[in-house]
């Protein structure tokens, strides 16, 4: 599989770049998307077509966050203009789009969502909450369910403690059904806000739909219409946890619901993932020393 490789510094243009072989993909809050070939590579460009200083203060917001990033699990920003955002562009789609072809399995599930919860867990000790996690935010490198080829994209609604801006109080709203309850009342969320988004993704995985089919209705409050937990009873308390309304009863880290993926897949009788730099981060290798147990999120 191809990795994504790293230039280290983003490259900050003056002037907006000439891009060639430009495919136009969708326009959204003033802000259109296209396939390029920039300086010899295939990218993925965001340009900003706006005036308006809403738009404009959310573009750089995403822009900055980006560019403050650098782990294998997120897309990195190439370069900015005063006007356009350029990434590489990863073949292979989204996570919704191999959805639409068909749920995953066990195997792949759990090791797609171990992949997702490593790059949270990084943007997590980043200062960074994404805050818009879904299946469309998402893209698996080549179209691969491994945890290696996860990549995570779009900083549009994430919230940074070194980039002091609230967009919250803007037009761009989550997702409904990947939004935790507290997002829903106009709270900024925390980590574990992130985490919901994350199991309801498991769920989506496994069951093809997520878990409410009303979920603004759930969201306030309106019925508890939950569909039957997905996939085995080895992973029914987690996907209860992290899908609880109170953000108390979810796992309180990205490394704790990290440990209790690891703990089932174990239960399940599935391999350890190869590779996965799990060692810092609260695995079960570590014990009940790990500080992740007696959540109730366990299996
Ligand atoms: N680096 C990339 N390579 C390939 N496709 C991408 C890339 N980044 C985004 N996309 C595609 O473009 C869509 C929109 O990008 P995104 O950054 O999520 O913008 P939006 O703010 O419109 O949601 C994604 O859902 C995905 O299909
Ligand atoms: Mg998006």
């Amino acid at each position: 599989m191809k990795h994504l490789t790293y230039s280290g510094a983003v490259q900050e243009l003056s002037t907006p770049q000439l891009l060639e072989s430009r495919t136009p993909l969708a326009e959204r809050g003033g802000v259109v998307s296209e396939s390029a070939r920039w300086n010899g590579r295939s990218v993925f460009v965001k340009t900003l077509v706006v005036d308006d200083p809403d738009a404009h203060a959310r573009f750089h917001h995403e822009g900055r966050v980006a560019a403050s990033l650098n782990h294998p699990g997120i897309v990195p920003l190439l370069a900015t203009t005063p006007t356009q955002l350029i990434f590489p562009f990863v073949e292979g789609g989204t996570l919704r789009e191999r959805l639409e072809r068909g749920v995953l399995d066990v195997p792949q599930a759990t090791e797609v969502v171990t992949g997702l919860l490593c790059a949270v867990l990084y943007l997590h000790s980043q200062g960074v909450t994404h805050q818009d996690l879904k299946p469309e935010n998402v893209l698996l490198q080549d179209g691969q369910a491994s945890w290696n080829a996860v990549r995570i994209i779009d900083f549009g609604m994430s919230h940074a403690r070194h980039v002091p801006l609230d967009i919250h109080s803007g037009t761009r709203m989550g997702t409904p059904h990947f939004m935790a309850p507290e997002q829903f009342y106009g709270m900024r969320g925390d980590v574990r806000s992130d985490l919901y988004s994350v199991g309801v993704l498991l769920f989506d995985c496994l069951a093809g739909t997520p878990p409410y089919a009303d979920a603004l209705g759930w969201l306030a409050g309106l019925h508890t219409n939950r569909a039957e937990l997905p996939g085995p009873e080895a992973l029914h308390p987690l996907l209860r946890c992290a899908l609880s309304r109170d953000p108390a009863q979810r796992p309180h880290s990205a490394a704790a619901m990290l440990h209790h993926l690891c703990l089932a897949r174990q239960t399940l009788g599935l391999p350890p993932l190869r590779g996965l730099p799990l060692a810092e981060h609260g695995t079960p290798a570590q014990g009940p020393g790990s500080g992740t147990a007696g959540d109730g999120c366990g299996p």
